[in-house]
């Protein structure tokens, strides 16, 4: 297996693929943002039903970006540098979980809060791995590699795709 590109934190930014093949930090600190205001909100009653709309849509465009990471993003990496995301599906899991918490206190009126601050420790971990593990991995990707990707149908990529280390 190849070794899996690894890139510091401190240094995405200063990279010259950065920002155009990382736009997926803007959404995260967009989820990030959401989930703190969520909790926040929650702190008082009469807000409940503002926060289970907003937390309804919110968590329709979360399930909308795990989509695209299992099915297009996951399998890519996986196979253009070998790496693993068991640990990055489970946290998926794990926010479902969370969610399924979320809705059962939105029903009951009780510990809504509480439940989205379960919901977003969950998040904040999961967010930090799947970024520690994909940004360098996305960075790494030839300009010309990185625009194939954006363009192609993952079972055409899968096809043609071979593992390599980084450059
Ligand atoms: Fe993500
Ligand atoms: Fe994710």
């Amino acid at each position: 297996m190849a070794s899996v590109h690894q890139i510091p934190r401190d240094q995405w930014p200063s990279h010259p693929n950065y920002p155009a093949q990382v736009l997926l930090l803007g959404s995260h600190e967009n989820f990030r943002r959401v989930s703190e205001h969520l909790v926040e909100r929650a702190q008082t009653k009469a807000d409940l039903g503002y926060v289970e709309r907003l937390y309804g849509r919110w968590i329709s465009a979360m399930r909308s970006h795990e989509g695209y990471e299992e099915h297009k993003l996951y399998p890519y990496l996986a196979k253009r540098w070998g790496a693993d995301f068991g640990h990055a599906t489970k946290g998926h899991e794990a926010l479902h979980t969370c969610d399924r918490d979320v809705r059962s206190a939105f029903r009951g009126r009780e510990n809504v809060q509480g439940a989205l601050r379960a919901h977003d420790r969950v998040l904040s971990q999961h967010l930090e791995h799947e970024e520690t593990l994909v940004i360098p991995l996305l960075l790494g990707l030839s300009r010309g590699e990185f625009e194939d990707y954006a363009r192609s149908s993952i079972s055409d990529l899968l096809q043609r795709t071979r593992q390599r280390s980084p450059a």
